[in-house]
């Protein structure tokens, strides 16, 4: 494994040890062209990874091990539908859901088709002509959906339409806590309301018994079995299962078992994003992510966007000791990113195992964590400026207000975002600490007593990926960009980003759980243990006292 032992990773190993004890403040200084040469661009999107401790050769040698890992003929098996996704024998072709022409590609055919399905649907339920049982038209639409069939298009409609516009309202529901589809449902008339079920098997267990209740919901209205086809849609691989359901061919879009749930938002499943935001703005959130993919699949090394965020990531995870990472959004309304990347990157990437099956002697992803400035300033910030851990940070920053900036609050907004990014690079020693103390008026002692408080040691890896606005197509582009770099750093890490097997136990289990729950009537003490444990038994009596 090139990780394990390489030339290329021994040679990082003893950089990285060298670079321990220096200051990127100090390379930032020596090397008047940093900024420009640590730098790159694609798709609208600038990344300045300056601040990153790292030099010329370190970032050589990372190219080096890429080369070592042969991502290029990954990247090309990737675009060209090898199977990518071994545990499941099926290709990873997401790209193909934005691609805008007709390809070679059987598939795009299907994909185009869809597209137009999704287009007319759009038009239908944005005009109003789509109408509920009462006669009237559509005036919320409710996304049943969970992981991959939520968190997508939630982000990308809160991103894209942050005040709800003429068009329905555009609400989601992921929880089983009965209060999740309640709280959504409490001010809505069934009447006019519309459910996409967003599920790509069709099978999972949140998403079949919301949309059971909203069925209820909607019979208990008085809407008829016949009435059900004007109030339901399905986004689905399993045509049958949702017709078991009730949603007639008709109402059904189709997804494939090549779109993994987490990189589906491109697909129907983007249905509810492109009803809240309009057509052409989710045609241009495909183009985006479209103009990423190609710089991704020709763009060389050195200059690729996704392979240098990935060897980033690598670089601080495996050389220099990062268990986490911390992705802020300096937009209010990318607040949901860091969501949506910890479903990209911890499910994709949170394995154990190489691609052949070897136990990893090395660590695979980090956790990936955060919110968005400047709300995290005045709560975690004090971990990652003082805090003992390595917390490498990617600073999300469209520069320019995406409405007007009448008051100037927007570039306050920028301003504490570079602020953050100065102070966590330069820090402040304890002799600057006393200074100011000593400035503030405090005497000699406690200026020295406090001192240690105040220094902060600086040196704080981070980057700033910046884009001039929040556009659909820079949003396409950023998405696109944290996909294929999670993609590299699974072929860096040797390990297959497609498959989730570790999700599967907990439903297993969850089904006893609740066979246990349910299998002695509510009051009575279980006599016999459920056949779990003690422990688990002794939860499912606590449950049973509380609800008698
Ligand atoms: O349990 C994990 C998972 O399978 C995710 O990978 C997926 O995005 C989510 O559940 C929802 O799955 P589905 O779209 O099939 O309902």
């Amino acid at each position: 494994m090139t990780l394990h032992d390489s030339p290329e990773s021994r040679a990082l190993a003893q950089q990285a040890a060298k670079l321990q004890q220096t200051s990127i403040a100090a390379m930032l200084e020596e090397d008047a062209d940093r900024v420009h040469s640590f730098s790159a661009e694609a798709a609208g999107l600038h990344l300045d990874f300056s601040r990153h401790l790292l030099d010329r050769d370190s970032l050589a040698g990372l190219l080096a091990l890429a080369q070592r890992a042969d991502v290029r003929s990954r990247i090309n098996a990737l675009f060209s539908g090898e199977h990518v996704n071994p545990t499941e024998d099926r290709p990873a072709l997401h790209m193909l859901l934005r691609a805008s022409g007709v390809s070679d590609d059987p598939r795009s055919a299907e994909v185009l088709a869809t597209r137009e399905r999704m287009r007319e649907c759009v038009a239908l339920l944005r005009s109003g002509r789509h109408r509920g049982f009462g006669g009237h038209p559509i005036a919320d639409v409710v996304n049943i959906g969970i992981g991959g069939s939520d968190l997508g298009p939630r982000l990308t409609s809160e991103a894209l339409t942050p005040v709800p516009s003429a068009a329905p309202r555009v609400h989601y529901v992921a929880n089983i806590d009965p209060e999740d589809l309640h709280g959504i449902l409490a001010p809505l008339n069934p009447a006019t309301t519309l459910f996409i079920v967003c599920s790509k098997s069709f099978g999972t267990e949140e998403t079949l018994h919301n949309a059971l209740a909203a069925r209820r919901w909607l019979r208990d209205a008085g809407a008829a079995d016949a009435d059900m086809a004007a109030h339901f849609l399905a986004v689905t691989t399993n045509l049958q299962a949702a017709a078991d359901f009730g949603i007639p061919a008709d109402n059904c879009l189709p997804l494939w078992d090549w779109v993994g749930g987490r990189y589906s938002l491109w697909s129907a499943i983007g249905l509810s994003t492109a009803i809240a935001t309009g057509w052409d703005s989710f045609a241009d959130l495909l183009r985006g992510a479209e103009g990423m993919d190609r710089h991704f699949r020709d763009a060389p090394p050195e200059r690729n966007l996704p392979l240098l965020m990935s060897l980033l990531e690598i670089w601080c995870c495996h050389f220099l000791g990062a268990g986490n990472h911390a992705v802020l959004p300096y937009a209010h309304r990318l607040r949901r990113l860091p969501d949506f990347l910890q479903q990209l990157t911890m499910e994709s990437n949170g394995k154990r195992v190489s691609r052949g099956g070897a136990a990893l002697d090395y660590s695979s992803a980090p956790v990936l964590w955060g919110a968005a400035g400047t709300i995290g300033q005045h709560s975690f910030h004090q971990l990652l400026h003082q805090g003992t851990r390595l917390c490498p940070v990617d600073f999300i920053l469209p520069l320019a207000p995406a409405g007007a900036d009448v008051d100037g609050r927007h570039a306050r907004l920028v301003a504490n975002c570079l602020a953050q990014s100065r102070a966590l690079m330069v820090g402040r020693s304890e002799e600057e600490a006393r200074q100011s103390l000593d400035q503030r008026g405090h005497s000699d002692a406690e200026a020295t007593a406090l001192a240690p408080h105040l220094a902060m040691p600086g040196n704080r890896p981070h980057s700033i990926l910046s884009f001039p606005q929040l556009t659909p197509r820079a949003l396409g582009a950023l998405l696109a960009l944290y996909e294929h770099r999670t993609f590299c750093s699974s072929v860096l890490w040797d390990i297959n980003a497609f498959d989730q097997w570790g999700v599967e136990l907990g439903k297993e289990i969850g089904r006893q759980v609740h066979d246990a729950m349910s299998g002695t009537p509510l009051g009575e003490k279980i006599s016999q243990p459920g056949g779990l444990d003690s422990a688990t038994d002794a939860m499912i009596r606590r449950w049973r006292d509380a609800n008698t």
